[in-house]
């Protein structure tokens, strides 16, 4: 029988970050400031919390990562339901995602990790058996790298992403509306209040949705009547694939500076909006806008939406998902 196992990867630097076989999850991150550990990462106390909680902490999601509307999706003239989990829609791939599944330890060192998963014909609705490998590696620039790859043998759609709430400031302060967040893209897609998309790619200057500079997280944080629908960012930006990083997270202590870059080609921005209740490392709960995940991912809905900007969403029985996200961490 195999059984959930908490590893820790470590670097000359004395990060240390901590992972699970459970939802190939990423548990901790921790960074040396100031001589002192400071933990980035939201958490819970045990295994047994992470597996009531529903806020994806630091899980790997999958199939498909964020939003499918009406839990229905067509290839050819072959419709094929899936297993809803947010009202009529579907969520992170479904009741029991990849989030949920205990995951194979292929191999392990000091610095990697490699989990499999085998998700079979059927699973929550998709087709096709899908082999997927999730990797973690933690290198000597403290760079976390997760790297993702899938093969199918039939046509299906595969999003898979990391859902990692950061607080650079460390997860026992309040909040992270005093970060700095910069996002490089140019277009984002607004959405209706159940998080599915409601027009097409519209340009960040409209709405006051613009994180090309850096900004504030709080600031007119629920004054734009896009974010007061979400109750903060709860959006897809499409990447600027020119730029040479996706986006960059500063503390408000301005000790620590996260960056990431990424293969894929839009990043989801949550500001935590629905937090509250989610079980912390310390006997309580967080609060919303605790921490913010930053989801490298296809544009949510996208398997209904083929003319997109993007790459495809579909993979082919010939073909192999690869995609990688890079988040460095600089501590000044
Ligand atoms: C979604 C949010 C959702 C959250 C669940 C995020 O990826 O964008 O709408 O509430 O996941 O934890």
């Amino acid at each position: 029988m195999p059984i959930e196992k908490i590893i820790t990867l470590s670097n000359k630097h004395g990060m240390k970050i901590k992972l699970s076989n459970w939802g190939a999850t990423w548990l901790s991150c921790i960074l040396p400031v100031d001589g002192q550990n400071r933990e980035v990462l939201l958490g819970c106390q045990t295994l047994e919390q992470y597996k009531k909680q529903s806020a994806y902490l630091g899980a790997t999601i999958g199939r498909y990562a964020n939003r499918i509307a009406n839990a229905t999706i067509d290839i050819g003239d072959r419709h094929y339901p899936l297993v809803a989990n947010q009202g009529v829609n579907q969520l992170h791939g479904g009741k029991l995602g990849f989030d949920k599944q205990l995951w194979h330890i292929q191999s392990q060192s000091d610095q990697q990790i490699i989990f499999t998963l085998t998700s079979p014909d059927g699973d929550q609705g998709f087709p096709g058996k899908l082999n997927v490998q999730a990797i973690y590696k933690l290198t000597d620039d403290n760079e976390v790298v997760i790297k993702f790859k899938a093969t199918t043998n039939k046509t299906t759609p595969v999003n898979l992403t990391n859902h990692a709430y950061f607080n650079l400031d460390g997860e026992t302060s309040k909040d992270i509306l005093n970060h700095t967040l910069q996002v490089n893209a140019n277009l984002y897609l607004p959405v209706d209040s159940n998080g599915i998309p409601s027009n097409d790619l519209v340009c960040v200057t409209k709405n006051n949705m613009d994180l090309r500079k850096p900004k504030r997280i709080s600031d007119r944080l629920l004054v734009s009547l896009e974010r007061q629908i979400t109750g903060g960012y709860d959006h897809a930006y499409l990447l600027d694939k020119n730029q040479p990083i996706a986006a960059q997270l500063i503390s408000s202590d301005k000790k620590v500076i996260m960056n990431i870059t990424t293969t894929k080609s839009s990043l989801q921005v949550y500001t935590g909006n629905f937090l509250q209740h989610t079980p912390n490392r310390h006997n309580g709960e967080y609060d919303n806008f605790a921490g913010i995940a930053l989801e490298t991912q296809f544009l949510p809905d996208s398997p209904h939406h083929p003319k997109w900007p993007q790459e495809s969403c579909w993979l082919q029985p010939n073909q192999i998902y690869s995609h990688q996200t890079t988040y460095q961490f600089i501590v000044k």
